[in-house]
């Protein structure tokens, strides 16, 4: 992505030593970052630890602290590709959702016209009022996303929702408003994880898929603006933001809920499902004994082929391929007998390859070519997996 301006509004709550190590993270994405405070928020952190943060002069007056250029508060909003009020204060909500501009933040923000986003951070009555609460319904209903506060113990020592979601998310969530939106509209789904199949209650048969390149495939297509749903075997990842999160447990499990959504117009499987599952499930635990063991398996649904042989016209289809030899040759016979539109091959013996790495080497095969793409991590070969299915 091209270096984009963010402007970070920080006004007067406690949660505004948050903002510092959000402005501090943001600083090195290679994107520019302002800062502009009201007057009670340097009460709680100073311009100086923002200015030694993000490099650059931190405003806090409408004239008095820039005297060169005495329409800033104009110039800010112009410049800004998205501005971010974090944490803000039930004062600067109801400011602009009433059209109140009476210091440079809040006159900044009623001049702000590309990605609005609103971090509300207070104590949990103050958030629960009915005067807050339409504020923010009226600026929701204005092109503002609000990222709601989660609950906890509070600085006012009261529990309840008022705290601001960790700093990683609000910087994901100004990283994603940046993203250009080629998927608004589109319904992604996304399979992601391994299956596992019971054994008996404490056993299982399944593999060492992580969900790392499935969770990232999701990211992309919400940050690309598609209304995604991430279907997911149990792996230890959070559950990200912004998306319908559906886990499930079995390959049966994983199928029913892809068929549930089988109108979507892309669908992206990366999970690893088990390709069989225990013909008996035993209801007690299996005691140890001296014999073998002899167990028979029998093979699970073929999740892609079902979605290949019911595709519906314009649908997009992306599956995947690891294997551990004649990789091309394999991937290519998978992407004709499931009917893909790419299939993305990689070599579980490749260095910087498999699982659990934060890379992936692969090969993109459609009906066309072949193509073999440079090492990269997986955050990126999601937007590129994505980007490609729309125009294979
Ligand atoms: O044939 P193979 O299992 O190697 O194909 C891998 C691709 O098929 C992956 O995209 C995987 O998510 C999908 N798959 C599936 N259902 C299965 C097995 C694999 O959807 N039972």
């Amino acid at each position: 992505m091209e270096p984009k301006h963010i402007l970070i509004v920080v006004t007067g709550g406690i949660a505004a030593y948050k903002a510092c190590d959000l402005t501090s993270r943001l600083s090195k994405t290679g994107h520019e970052i302002r800062v502009v405070m009201t007057d009670h928020a340097t009460k709680f952190v100073t311009p100086l630890t923002f200015e030694s943060l993000c490099h650059k002069p931190v405003l806090t007056t409408l004239f008095e602290d820039h005297p060169e250029d005495p329409i800033a508060h104009v110039n800010l909003a112009k410049w800004a590709d998205t501005v971010c009020v974090v944490p803000a204060t039930a004062n600067i909500i109801g400011k602009i959702a009433h059209g109140i501009a009476d210091d440079l933040a809040s006159t900044v923000c009623l001049a702000a016209f590309r990605q609005r986003i609103l971090c509300p951070a207070m104590n949990v009555h103050m958030y629960e009022n009915p005067a807050v609460q339409d504020n923010l319904d009226l600026l929701r209903s204005r092109g503002w996303q609000v990222l709601e506060p989660v609950s906890g113990h509070l600085a006012c020592q009261d529990e309840g929702k008022g705290k601001l979601p960790d700093v990683e998310t609000i910087a994901e969530v100004i990283l994603s408003s940046l993203q250009e939106k080629p998927l608004a509209g589109k319904r992604v789904v996304v399979t992601a994880g391994p299956t596992q199949e019971a054994l008996d209650p404490v056993r299982f048969i399944s593999n060492h898929s992580t969900g790392k390149q499935g969770y990232a495939i999701a990211k992309a297509a919400r940050d690309m603006g598609a209304d995604v749903t991430l279907i997911t075997g149990p792996v230890a990842l959070p559950a990200p933001w912004g998306m319908e999160v559906v886990p499930v447990v079995s390959a049966l499990d994983m199928f029913e809920a892809v068929k549930a959504r089988a109108g979507a117009d892309v669908f992206v499987l990366a999970a690893a499902v088990s390709d069989f599952r225990p013909a008996q499930v035993a209801d007690q635990k299996i005691k140890k004994r001296d014999a073998a063991l002899v167990t028979e398996l029998e093979p699970n649904p073929d999740i892609l082929a079902w979605l290949g042989e019911h595709k519906k016209p314009g649908q997009k289809l992306v599956g995947f391929a690891m294997e551990t030899q004649n990789l091309e040759t394999n991937a290519r016979h998978k992407l004709e007998a499931k009917n893909c539109d790419l299939l993305v091959a990689n070599d579980l013996f490749m260095p910087g390859a498999g699982f659990g790495t934060d890379t992936n080497v692969v090969l993109f095969i459609t009906p066309r070519e072949t193509r073999r793409l440079e090492k990269t991590t997986k955050e990126e070969l999601g937007f590129r997996i994505l980007k490609e299915a729309l125009t294979c």
